[in-house]
């Protein structure tokens, strides 16, 4: 197998995140505000974004620099036409050994069996609460928690692993966090995320994240903690009496950069070091003006061995609520 690229801190490349699109069908409060990401708001024309060849392309390019893991996410990856068809080609790739999704659910009653048939295995579904004001007015559209609900069960009944995400948020979603966790323990591994200074828009403030110790309490339940499944797992994983698991991902209170190995692409093909990045290396104009598959390793080899983001450690250090980062809906969390 392939020795993998190594960044300065001595991180291997083994991860890349593919972003497919900056769209998405909602409008998260702390993603995608209404308020700036309303009607006028121009998203990228078709012919910006990487084509299905372009992203085989790249993708082949960072397996060959050590990636071994795969993540399609947006915006919304299934507002992508065709997504199954970029999935058929992806795992087609040799070294490649996981490919996952992270989606907000809403068009997998449509889609889940054809994802399935082109070869993905699973899917993160996005759900912030099953209190139906709670999420509607976190998603901003009044989209009522069925519709994800539907989702989760099409991708189940396709044969996909689940596993669901939740942000929390200090008063907003976290007094329904048992209720979300009694509905969905059966189905799926639950995530909960502790809300994030991502982007530019999202009004972020400490008072608002909840620490794991208060997500648990949350949940009910005895729970003990489980070893990671992988060596930099981001989330920590923790199971109840039952044996129904709950991952926390505690990227403020408790940071992982110190195991980061994921590499982030958006729909633009713009290379990201890290998800708190104020810029990143433009891989789509070698690529257009005709680079070679070496040029193209060359750039990536440059930028991951000089890399030396740890932002969530140094978030402590001092806030850089002054600095521009790039928006989650380009790169997909
Ligand atoms: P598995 O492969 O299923 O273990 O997934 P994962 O843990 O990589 O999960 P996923 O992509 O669903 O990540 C969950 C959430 O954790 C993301 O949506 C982000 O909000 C957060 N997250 C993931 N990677 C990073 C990271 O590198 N840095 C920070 N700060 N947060 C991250
Ligand atoms: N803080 C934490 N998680 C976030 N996500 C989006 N924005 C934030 C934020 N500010 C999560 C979404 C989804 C994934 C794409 O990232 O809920 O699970
Ligand atoms: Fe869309 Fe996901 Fe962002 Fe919500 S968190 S606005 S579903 S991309
Ligand atoms: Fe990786 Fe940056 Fe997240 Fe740290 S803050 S874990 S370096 S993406």
């Amino acid at each position: 197998s392939v020795s993998p690229l190594t960044d300065v801190l001595g991180r291997p490349l083994r991860d890349l995140r593919l972003s497919v699109t900056d769209r998405c069908n909602l409008r998260c409060t702390y993603c995608m505000p209404a308020e700036v990401f309303g009607p006028d708001f121009a998203f990228l024309p078709r012919t910006e974004l990487l084509s299905f060849e372009e992203l085989e392309r790249l993708t082949r390019v960072f397996v060959a620099g050590g990636v071994q893991k795969l993540r399609l996410t947006g915006g919304e990856p299934l507002l992508r036409r065709d997504l199954p068809d970029l999935i058929a080609r992806l795992v087609r790739i040799e070294g490649v050994q996981d490919i996952a999704m992270t989606t907000n659910g809403l068009l997998l009653p449509r889609l889940a069996a054809d994802l399935k048939a082109a070869g993905l295995r699973r899917v993160t579904v996005s759900l912030d609460s099953v209190d139906p004001e709670v999420f509607g007015r976190m998603n901003g559209l009044g989209v009522h928690p069925d519709r994800v609900l539907d989702g989760i069960e099409a991708a189940l009944a396709a044969g996909l692993g689940v596993k669901v995400n939740t942000v929390v948020q200090r008063g907003v979603n976290d007094a329904a966090l048992g209720e979300l966790w009694a509905a969905l323990r059966d189905r799926a591994v639950l995530r909960f995320i502790e809300f994030m200074d991502v982007g530019n828009h999202n009004g972020w403030n400490l008072d608002a994240v909840v620490p794991p110790r208060e997500v648990l309490a949350r949940l009910g339940g005895d729970f003990r903690p489980v070893d990671a499944q992988y060596r930099g797992e981001v989330a920590s994983r923790w199971v109840d009496a039952e044996g129904h698991e709950a991952g926390l991902i505690t990227s403020v209170t408790r940071p992982f950069c110190g195991d980061c190995t994921r590499a982030r692409l958006s729909a633009v093909g713009v290379l990201y070091t890290c998800l708190f990045a104020t810029g990143g290396l433009d891989l789509r104009s070698p690529l257009r003006d005709g680079a070679s598959d070496g040029e193209l390793a060359a750039l990536l080899a440059g930028t991951w061995s000089a890399r030396r983001d740890r932002y969530s450690e140094e978030r402590g250090e001092a806030t850089h609520a002054d600095r521009p980062k790039v928006e989650m809906s380009h790169i997909g969390g």
